[in-house]
């Protein structure tokens, strides 16, 4: 039972380096499952969502290691299709790619329903009509999803989703990519994680055209070859930097982004008085003396990051005025805003729309990550704080950011991780402190 132990009213000063990003990588992984040879797979980000899918391939029988630090070889070449390890896949959001990534390969597939940060509902009936419409039988049933290509083999089509969804495209690009001749999907979601799950599969032979529009036209080829393939920045991970230097007034190098991945965060930390300065592959962020309110709505890219609506929530308890977030994705995003009262925060929920009192001085809590980005949020918050916050749950932290802790620490922080046993007898262990 870790626990982050922040001493707050510290402000960030330095350079932090931005690892591979998440999003992309968790669907990079099952696609390595498709490929008939060796991927060497760069900028791996370490994270407990990309270690458990690296442990689910594994355990279907890939040969994984590690070449250095962030650099991982994967050879599926003699993966079958068994039972996979379901407790970890329950585990996961982007468990589902391998509903699409199985389908390509072995022309059926067994998961589980997909776990995750609960946001409210989330189905996945637009994966399931994707895959139904490239030729295979899905069935939900007892926690499970099994899907069959009715003749053995996946055939192109043209998909139309009725909602903007990452996961969506990027599963019906991973199942269509080895189908028999052209899949085009309408209304695709257009994130840079989706350019670069296509990029990785063409650079292994595949034929994926059109990825980053909202039209992505897939020509079905007869089998993947290995290759070497770099994973993009983390645009939230860059994101969460920028929004943390800002708020604490602080002024911070955030190195190895794309700047033009990060221009809608850029915008709206502008509005408040920040201060960001784009310079090849990093930006420059310096924090305003007097943080002003905005006004935002997170959308599907290119608009504001519905994963960045919790750390901008965060900022904007500490900006001048009020502030309204209005959630343009999720239903159920805003479940985290009760911690941020804990620390004397004045936000009101009204469905989607969240409404910030701002300029208030927060003083430390005990509070909980209720998710990734909700935990992000609560490290922003306490770093600005007077006095101490304690953040538990700070495995779902861990899930998506690299070395939270060391990074933030070697900026300036005063984080400590704390391993708690659940029976403690009240004796700390302290794992790590510094950067
Ligand atoms: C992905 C990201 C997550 C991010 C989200 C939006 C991963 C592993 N996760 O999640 O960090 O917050 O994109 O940028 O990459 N929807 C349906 N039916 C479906 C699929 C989605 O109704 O079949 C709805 C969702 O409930 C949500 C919206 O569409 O309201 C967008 O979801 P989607 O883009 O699919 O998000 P995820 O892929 O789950």
């Amino acid at each position: 039972m870790e626990k982050y132990v922040i001493n707050g009213g510290t402000t960030l000063y330095g350079e932090v380096e931005i690892s591979g990003a998440k999003n992309a990588a968790v669907a990079i992984i099952p696609a390595a499952l498709m490929v008939d040879g060796v991927c060497v797979i760069e900028n791996m980000p370490q994270i407990s969502d990309t270690e458990m899918l690296l442990t689910i391939l594994r355990e279907l029988g890939a040969k994984i290691r590690y070449l250095n630090r962030s650099t991982v070889e994967i050879d599926c070449t003699d993966v079958c299709m068994q039972d996979a390890p379901y407790d970890l896949m329950r585990k996961i959001r982007a468990s589902y790619y391998l509903i699409g990534a199985m389908l390509g390969r072995f022309g059926h597939a067994k998961t589980t329903m997909p776990g995750g940060c609960n946001f409210g509902v989330r189905p996945i009936d637009q994966h399931i009509k994707g895959m139904t419409a490239l030729g295979a039988d899905v069935d939900v049933k007892g926690g499970f999803v099994y899907a069959d290509a009715r003749d053995g083999k996946l055939h192109g089509a043209r998909i139309y989703l009725d909602k903007v969804s990452v996961g969506a495209t990027m599963n019906i690009i991973l199942a269509a990519a080895l189908a028999q001749g052209r899949t085009i999907i309408e209304n695709a979601a257009r994130e840079p994680h989706i350019v670069d799950l296509a990029n990785f599969l063409n650079s292994m032979g595949a034929d994926i055209r059109g990825a980053g529009t909202d039209t992505v036209k897939i020509n079905g080829v007869e089998k993947l070859h290995g290759g070497s393939y770099a994973i993009i920045p983390d645009q939230i991970e860059a994101g969460t930097y920028m929004v943390a230097a800002a708020a604490t007034g602080g002024e911070v190098l955030i190195k190895n982004v794309i700047p033009r991945h990060l221009e809608c965060i850029s915008a709206k930390l502008r509005e408040t008085g920040t201060i960001v300065l784009e310079n090849g592959d990093s930006v420059l962020v310096k924090g305003a003396s007097a943080l002003r309110k905005i006004n935002l709505k997170t959308l599907p890219y290119p608009g504001f990051p519905t994963d960045m609506q919790p750390p901008m929530c965060a900022l904007l308890c500490v900006a001048n005025g009020t502030s309204v977030i209005t959630e343009g994705v999720y239903d159920n995003r805003f479940k985290y805003v009760n911690e941020l009262r804990k620390m004397g925060a004045e936000v009101q929920v009204d469905g989607r729309v969240c409404v910030v009192e701002g300029g208030k001085r927060l003083s430390g809590a005990p509070v909980a990550a209720c998710d990734l980005r909700a935990g992000a949020a609560m490290v922003i918050a306490g770093m600005c704080a007077a006095g101490t916050t304690v953040v538990e749950d700070v495995r779902f932290i861990e899930r998506g950011y690299e070395n939270f802790v060391g990074k933030l620490n070697a900026l300036g922080a005063d984080i400590r991780i704390v391993d708690e046993p659940e029976e403690s007898n009240g004796r700390e262990k302290i794992l790590s402190m510094m950067g």
